[in-house]
């Protein structure tokens, strides 16, 4: 887990708002093969609840607010994303869980795979007993 704090143009005018962007390989550590996102979610929803066995994602909330829960099978962190300029990194093996804390919030994911169900781990007593055989090396 890890924030990548993305290139950011300021408009000269605060009207005209900010772009943002960043590169694949260059600004985060892989090259994504897919774009989702989630929108629509009521404040308190949690979603995710899984964790993938090569997948690495990129998560940005590009609106509003979201904690994400990551845990590795020995501790957890949570994060709060809030800023459309920086995004979380979650590599594999991480259980992981994103809260909406707003209405509406949207949240963006830059994915490393095109989506594979058989890469997700769903089941959280599974999870742990691949940690403890050592499925990620850490
Ligand atoms: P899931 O990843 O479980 O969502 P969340 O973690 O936000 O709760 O995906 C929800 C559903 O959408 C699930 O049936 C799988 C499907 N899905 C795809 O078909 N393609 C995709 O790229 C993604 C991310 C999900």
């Amino acid at each position: 887990m890890r924030i990548h704090d993305f290139h950011k143009r300021n408009a000269e005018s605060p009207d005209l708002g900010s772009l943002v962007f960043f590169e694949a390989n260059r600004d985060i550590p892989f090259a994504f093969k897919r774009v989702y996102y989630t929108y629509g979610v009521k404040e308190g929803i949690i979603r995710g609840h899984h964790a993938h066995k090569a997948l690495e994602q990129l998560l940005i909330c590009v609106y509003g607010a979201i904690e994400i829960m990551c845990d590795d099978g020995e501790k957890k962190e949570c994060t709060v994303l809030d800023d459309p300029a920086k995004g979380l990194y979650v590599g594999t093996g991480i259980w992981h869980t994103m809260k909406w804390l707003k209405d509406d919030s949207v949240l963006l994911v830059l994915a490393s795979e095109y989506y594979d169900e058989s890469d997700y781990i769903r089941d959280y007593d599974e999870f742990i007993r691949l940690v403890k055989e050592g499925y990620w090396k850490r």
